[in-house]
């Protein structure tokens, strides 16, 4: 079976998270990913948040799998010829350095079509054109600025980050759906073209739901918001803490801790919850599971509309029940009579878990620097192409072997690295 995008050559520039989220993804799915890096530096997060001294971070080894690392200084002469014909080499370029790098470097957009019209060129920005189209940006500046943050978070409590990077792998995903997309325009036009995606439309757009609710506000409180049966509403979305973004009420309850009392966090562990949602065709079956059938029929609480003032009340309800239950035994409880819910699972139960291990969601790889480690697969599965995980590439492993690739002979290499250009 060949992996879906064999034959397609990325040329590399991204660094940090969101541009290599970006390019790993099109590398599990078979494209030659070419990074390329600054002689001795490298990316940064090489060296960022190192757990073992000297040995390539988990940030960057988790983001960079699957690719060949060239080390090339961009800047200097040589540095720019090997680079252009890096360029006439590839079919991708995506890069995501602050706005105007590339440009400095003598590599606008102009002058990349000139050099190879079937170039695609994929760049992350913080923001797109308008006043803020000059800053740099990280993951947390774009979920402010792009309006997840305001709508996280407790109505007592500041804005509130999330832990899914949204702004960096969110963006990265959208980019690489552009990248795919042009690809397959470029079969017809035999052209490529530029693709752009801003951090603050990506998580923008991801809260859509809230831009929703902004609307929905010049006619009335948000009623499934928790704010509603005390009437406190301005003219913006207010955080939401546990309330669902759809029109089914969900909350997170409390369960008992598995195996019982006695962790860090006392009787009670951190992750000890689950998160239940009440569809209207689902009142009865809760009501039976949680063993109040008397308030199946009883016209205080038995529709949507009865419930909606007393949420609170509602899920207080259901969380007298889970508390006497761990929230597995509550995921199956209530799976078993169709209420959707969840357990609120921790990152070591995650590391744990082996379906996401069977499903290549989760996988351990061999690094000759720092041995096994565990990394994330391909969430996209598709039924015809293999995506495999290989580890990440060392600094400047694969320089010789690429140069070699692009006809430059071992002399000229020895030159290029005398010279400091590679
Ligand atoms: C992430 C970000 C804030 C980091 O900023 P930074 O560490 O200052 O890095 P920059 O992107 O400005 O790049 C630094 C310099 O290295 C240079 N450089 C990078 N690779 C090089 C190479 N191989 N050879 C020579 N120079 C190189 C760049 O040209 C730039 O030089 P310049 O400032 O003279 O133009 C910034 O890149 C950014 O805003 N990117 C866009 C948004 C984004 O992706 N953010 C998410 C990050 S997860």
């Amino acid at each position: 079976m060949s992996k879906a995008l064999e034959g397609v050559k990325i040329l590399d520039m991204t660094h940090v998270q969101s541009g290599p989220t970006c390019t790993q993804l099109l590398a599990w799915f078979g494209a030659d990913v070419i990074k390329i890096e600054r002689p001795g530096v490298g990316d940064a997060t090489r060296g960022q948040l190192r757990d073992i001294p000297d040995v390539d971070s988990l940030y960057f080894t988790m983001l960079n799998a699957n690719k060949r690392s060239v080390t090339l200084n961009t800047k200097s002469d040589k540095g720019k010829e090997i680079f252009t014909k890096l360029i006439e080499h590839c079919d991708v370029m995506v890069e995501n350095f602050a706005p105007g790098a590339l440009d400095r470097m003598g590599f606008s957009w102009e002058r990349i079509q000139e050099i190879n019209p079937r170039m695609i060129y994929a760049s992350v920005k913080g923001f797109g054109p308008g006043p803020y189209e000059d800053c740099k940006v990280y993951e947390n500046v774009a979920q402010c600025t792009g309006g997840s943050a305001s709508t996280t978070g407790f109505d007592e409590g500041p804005p509130t980050v999330t832990g899914s990077q949204i702004g960096d792998t969110g963006t990265g995903l959208n980019l690489a759906l552009g990248i795919v997309t042009a690809l397959f325009h470029r079969e017809s036009s035999g052209k490529g073209q530029r693709v752009e995606c801003a951090m603050q439309d990506g998580v923008l757009n991801l809260c859509r739901v809230k831009l929703r609710d902004q609307q929905r506000l010049a006619h009335g409180p948000l009623k499934e918001y928790p704010q509603y049966p005390h009437g406190t509403f301005t003219d913006e979305v207010p955080r939401a803490g546990h309330a669902s973004g759809g029109g089914q009420p969900g909350h997170v309850v409390k369960c008992a801790h598995r195996g019982g009392p006695g962790t860090a966090h006392g009787a009670h562990g951190a992750n000890d919850y689950a998160y239940v949602i009440i569809q209207p065709q689902c009142w009865e079956p809760l009501m039976k599971a949680i063993g109040r059938e008397d308030l199946i029929d009883d016209p205080e609480w038995a529709t949507p509309e009865a419930r909606l003032p007393k949420l609170d009340d509602c899920f207080a309800l259901v969380e007298g029940w889970t508390i006497t239950k761990d929230k597995y035994e509550v995921m199956e409880a209530l799976n078993a009579v169709n209420v959707p819910c969840g357990p609120i699972l921790s990152m070591k139960e995650l590391a744990e878990e082996q379906s996401l291990r069977d499903t290549g969601t989760v996988v351990e790889v061999d690094h000759p620097e720092r041995g096994t480690y565990l990394t994330v697969g391909n969430p996209i599965k598709l039924s015809d192409s293999p995506s495999d995980v290989d580890r990440s590439p060392l600094l400047g492993e694969h320089t010789d072997e690429i140069l070699r690739e692009i006809g430059y002979g071992d002399n000229e290499i020895d030159i290029a690295r005398t010279d400091g250009a590679i």
